[in-house]
């Protein structure tokens, strides 16, 4: 099938390479003509695992290609799909400029009946105003289908290619045959492609990705009480992810949700539910819960050192606000810096890969170490923010020769208690015994 994706951002990228993937020609349209240049040199802008293999073969392959011109990429397009972004505007709803604008030029070029997909995060009626902004353009047929993306970061190519479900929502026939034909190759082992209506399907995404962070700040507030009453989160949690409706996963508490869904889904949502003379009452608290686990860390480092900060130095693993990822959007890492500096700390930091993107917003307020150990030396403490693979079993040995306290706060809970007792830490985790 011959489709377009309008927007090469992560969502974009993935999309259109994964769907070239299976054979289909895709022509991916970005107004950034520098990165499109890029593309087309067979160069990716951004860092996903697998995606590079997958993003060479097929321009190899001829089946993705890059253009900055619309007419080009949607001329021949039995389906286009818009990812853009939706960034949130002044008030905390998702700011539509993007989309409708491109609703409007797709629609003044069309001259056959197109299917124009929504893979952008969108507030629920969406669907409605691009119909209604295309059709104050064209008299040309055109179905618009709501289809949400539930990629991950760092997992997004597995999550395209064999996804737990895939959401549709169209209630024009024509576009429900066209996508189920599209999307069949992804769903062979059996995971159903749910259709239903467009209000459905754009309220779905919001209200998965709000009950995954609801879930996270639950366990956060778990982890919190935990201390209070001596008891263990990791014990709790899986005492309650073996029950089946519980679910073992997302169930980790830590240092807050961060990343460029979460935090913006959360409040979008609240917002709609606003808007709609509705006070949904728990994503409040959610976000409310969020904001106070972000510095949980550093108020932990602070009562340790008795509230004095100044010339004291730490080491930050960490600063992606996940790992297998350089994305620093509302990563903990970010506020737990800002607080760290705030009170005359000095640090040192590493990240696999996130350093450059962090150095770009924090300049030189702080130090960026070649790897883990160096970020270590002399420091009075190592703060652990970001559960890359790398830390989860490090050289001990090599870490106290670097730290001048063999103290360390970690977000994560990477290491055993016991052992970290045994090797003679000081060792403060989350919702755990010191
Ligand atoms: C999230 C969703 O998981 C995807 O399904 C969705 O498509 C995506 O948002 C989106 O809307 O585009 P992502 O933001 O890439 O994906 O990252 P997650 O793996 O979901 O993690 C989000 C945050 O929650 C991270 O800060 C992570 O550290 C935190 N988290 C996650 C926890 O604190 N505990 C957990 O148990 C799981």
């Amino acid at each position: 099938m011959k489709i377009a994706v309008v927007g090469t951002g992560y969502v974009g990228l993935v999309t259109g390479t994964c769907l070239a993937e299976t054979g289909n020609q895709v022509i991916c349209v970005d107004i950034n003509e520098k990165k499109v240049k890029m593309m087309q040199d067979g160069k990716l802008p951004i860092y996903e695992p697998g995606l590079e293999l997958l993003f060479e073969r097929n321009i190899q392959q001829k089946r993705l290609h890059f253009t900055s011109n619309l007419a080009e990429a949607i001329a021949e397009a039995k389906i286009i799909f818009m990812a853009l972004p939706t960034p949130p505007g002044g008030d905390g709803s998702a700011d539509l400029s993007y989309v409708l604008g491109a609703a409007k030029d797709i629609a003044k070029l069309i001259t056959e009946y197109k299917v124009v997909v929504t893979k952008s995060t969108v507030p629920v009626g969406t669907a409605d105003k691009v119909t209604a902004v295309m059709k104050a353009h064209t008299n040309i047929d055109f179905a618009v289908v709501s289809n949400p993306e539930f990629l991950r970061e760092g997992v997004a190519v597995e999550d395209f290619m064999k996804p737990d479900r895939v959401v549709v929502g169209t209630l024009d026939e024509r576009a429900r045959k066209l996508m189920a034909e599209l999307y069949s190759p992804y769903v062979r082992q059996g995971n159903p492609v749910i259709f239903m209506d467009e209000r459905s399907s754009e309220l779905t995404k919001y209200a998965a990705n709000s009950f995954l962070a609801t879930k996270i700040s639950f366990m956060n507030e778990i982890a919190n009480l935990c201390e209070l009453v001596g008891a263990d989160v990791d014990m709790v949690r899986r005492g309650i992810g073996s029950d089946e409706r519980i679910g073992k996963r997302f169930l980790f508490s830590g240092i807050g949700y961060g990343g460029s869904c979460f935090p913006k889904d959360v409040q979008a949502l609240a917002k709609s539910a606003e808007e709609n003379k509705y006070d949904f009452r728990i994503l409040n608290s959610v976000m409310e819960v969020n904001e106070v686990q972000k510095r949980v860390l550093v108020e932990k480092v602070k009562k340790y050192f008795k509230g004095d900060l100044k010339g004291k130095k730490f080491a930050i693993w960490g600063l992606a606000f996940k790992p297998e990822t350089d994305d620093i959007r509302e990563a903990p890492a970010l506020y737990i810096i800002d607080d760290l500096v705030a009170a005359g700390a000095i640090v040192t930091a590493f990240d696999p890969e996130a350093m450059n993107n962090v150095k770009g917003v924090v300049g030189d307020k702080i130090s960026f170490a070649e790897n883990q150990y160096d970020a270590l030396k002399d420091a009075d403490a190592l703060l652990i923010v970001t559960e890359w693979s790398v830390f989860r079993t490090p050289d001990f040995e090599q870490m106290e020769e670097n730290l001048k306290s063999k103290v360390i706060f970690d977000g994560r809970n990477l290491y055993d208690l016991e052992k970290m007792i045994d090797l003679g830490y000081y060792y403060n985790s989350i919702g755990r015994k010191l």
